[in-house]
């Protein structure tokens, strides 16, 4: 049906006679003479409807925007003056000797020179789609794929596929459930990641696995969660926690270098603990310069002030803002304010005067509590100038932590520093095994699976809060775009974690009787870890959803405008799954 594309015409095809299928995005018409921007797949050609030709010419004052068409024609030179030099093609034209008009486009319900409503985005998503923007960014997407699978293969990993329909794989979120017509009342679940199937691959002596599998969770969404998703998926048996970060390391480096041209450096490590006590959270943004500061000694007979009734598990940390930020008053109102989100009364403040003064030295809203000795030590802790100014925040450890995390992202995104064009990588290793909830009950931080790093048994189930994981989570720019361990190789040891999780006997037998008996069956140790292909997608190419790279995505509320689901289903077809409307 053609013999170019049109986003391929250069200088080099002039005067040949050229046949190009594809939409109509502009028309110019100037009464004897048309132009038209005809675009596909490989981008935009000017062609040209001239009145000479008037049988063609007539049919071409038919022609709507995002029409299809086909046309016959012969590429010429552009006149100097009319050269777009902004655009590849931009040096020639095709003028049309015939036109076959394929389709027709009713009014378009998008204007891509305009932001068009999420919602009717959303349910056009086909035409959505036509958006540059968006196209390119599916490009891209396919390039990292390809380069993935290469890099794969050339490792020796096999890609091996794992079932849609299975058990639920406990990942902390709600599974999709399927019902069974041909097993009334019983269900698969959609995998919230293909774990055990991968460790059992490892029991069967693969070594070394890897899939771009999709992965479905029922839980909140946000600009970097959807509730079907796509992980590169990994695997590997008789490996250390550390190869499996270099081969990680190695993948990112190229896929940055082959997609954006940046070479990236280092990928440092801070545990867990590291990272709360100096970034606030878990998936710090290395760009952003501001580090919380410790200041919980300083203030360790202080706790009836900042409302602490015992001296468990509290912090009193701060966030030193250099002078060169110029922050207003009206700013740190509005910090004042926005602390309150995260359950914080009161945002001290201390400001520095006059370093060298002693007697105009700061003022704070902390003065009764601030002694000669005690801001003389603040001072040492960071590099104070005149005017500098800290936030000190007192309270709960996890909730101080959280609170400061949150305003040191709040300031970074309000004074511009996080540049654009950097990449800062980092792992966390480390993390806690379990949590504890206000119930007293343990839930895996990572999956039930991880394995316990440098542990006593009897540590381990006496106080399983102090056991860490040999797990580890790569971050990107902040964004958690990773995350493995190393996994549990004896049933015995996951039976342990099972009871210290309040699994029951009968639920362990039950649920994952199955893998508790391969483990039995000379189970090599191996690790592995699951990247976020959407997210690294988003990433590179410049989105602020993960919504912009994945072609079909669910809108805010879980449901896809398109096709209109989920839908209801009727009775009879209830009836045949065995399910009753209740
Ligand atoms: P985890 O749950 O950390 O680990 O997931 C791995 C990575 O998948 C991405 N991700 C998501 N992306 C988009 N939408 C979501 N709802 C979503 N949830 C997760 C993130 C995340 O870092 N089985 C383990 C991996 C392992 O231990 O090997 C797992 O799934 O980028």
């Amino acid at each position: 049906m053609r013999t170019k594309y049109c986003g391929q015409l250069r200088l080099s095809d002039l005067e040949k006679n050229v046949r190009l299928c594809g939409w109509i995005k502009k028309i110019r018409n100037l009464g004897n003479i048309i132009f038209v921007d005809m675009k596909d797949k490989e981008g935009i050609v000017q062609i040209v409807f001239d009145s000479k030709n008037s049988k063609t010419f007539y049919k071409s004052t038919f022609l709507k925007q995002e029409s299809c068409i086909q046309i016959l024609g012969i590429v010429k030179e552009r006149k100097e003056k009319n050269k777009n030099f902004f655009l590849p093609t931009g040096e020639v034209e095709v003028v049309v000797e015939k036109l076959k008009i394929f389709n027709i486009s009713k009014p378009f319900p998008l204007d891509f020179n305009h932001k068009n409503n999420e919602k009717i985005r959303l349910k056009y998503r086909y035409l959505d789609l036509r958006n540059e923007k968006l196209f390119n960014n599916l490009k891209i997407r396919n390039n990292i794929s390809i380069l993935i699978r290469n890099f794969m293969q050339k490792n020796n990993f096999l890609d091996i596929e794992t079932p849609v329909l299975t058990r639920s794989t406990p990942e902390g979120a709600n599974d999709y459930l399927i019902p069974s017509r041909i097993h009334k009342g019983k269900f698969y679940a959609l995998p919230q990641s293909p774990q055990l199937f991968k460790q059992l691959l490892m029991i069967s002596g693969f070594d070394k696995y890897y899939q771009i599998a999709k992965c479905f969770r029922d839980e909140d969404l946000r600009s970097d969660r959807q509730p079907e998703f796509t992980q590169i998926d990994i695997e590997m048996s008789f490996v250390t926690n550390k190869k499996i970060r270099q081969l990680i390391e190695k993948l990112i480096r190229r896929i940055w270098k082959k997609t954006i041209n940046f070479n990236i450096k280092k990928f440092p490590i801070l545990t867990y603990h590291q990272a709360i006590n100096t970034y606030g959270s878990d998936k710090p943004d290395l760009r952003n310069p501001l580090k919380l500061t410790e200041l919980s000694n300083i203030f360790k007979y202080d706790f009836s002030f900042f409302n602490l009734n015992n001296n468990k598990n509290y912090r009193v940390a701060g966030l030193h803002i250099s002078n060169i930020l110029k922050i207003s008053l009206k700013k740190i109102k509005s910090y004042e304010t926005f602390v309150k989100n995260y359950n914080i009364e009161k945002l001290h403040l201390i400001k520095i005067l006059d370093i060298s003064s002693k007697k105009n030295k700061f003022k704070s809203s902390i003065k009764a509590i601030l002694s000669t000795k005690k801001i003389e030590k603040i001072l040492k802790k960071t590099n104070f100038k005149n005017n500098d100014l800290m936030f000190i925040i007192g309270g709960k450890e996890n909730i101080v932590n959280f609170a400061l995390g949150k305003l040191r992202e709040k300031i970074g995104k309000d004074f511009f520093l996080l540049n654009k064009n950097t990449w800062k990588p980092l792992w966390i290793t480390d993390f806690p095994m379990f949590k504890k909830d206000d119930f007293g009950n343990f839930h895996s931080i990572h999956h039930p699976f991880t394995a316990p790093k440098k542990y006593n048994i009897k540590d381990l189930k006496k106080n399983p809060e102090n056991i860490l994981s040999n797990s580890y989570d790569l971050v990107i720019n902040g964004y958690e775009i990773g995350g493995g361990s190393i996994r549990i190789n004896t049933e015995e040891m996951q039976k342990t974690i099972f009871d210290i999780l309040k699994i029951s006997n009968q639920e362990q037998k039950k649920n994952f009787g199955f893998f508790l008996k391969a483990l039995k069956y000379g189970t090599p140790p191996h690790g592995g870890i699951a990247l976020g292909l959407d997210r690294i997608t988003m990433l590179l190419t410049n989105s602020k959803s993960i919504r912009d790279v994945i072609a079909f995505p669910k809108s805010t509320s879980a449901t896809c405008l398109v096709t209109k689901s989920p839908s209801k289903i009727n009775n009879l077809e209830l009836t045949e799954l065995g399910i009753k409307k209740i």
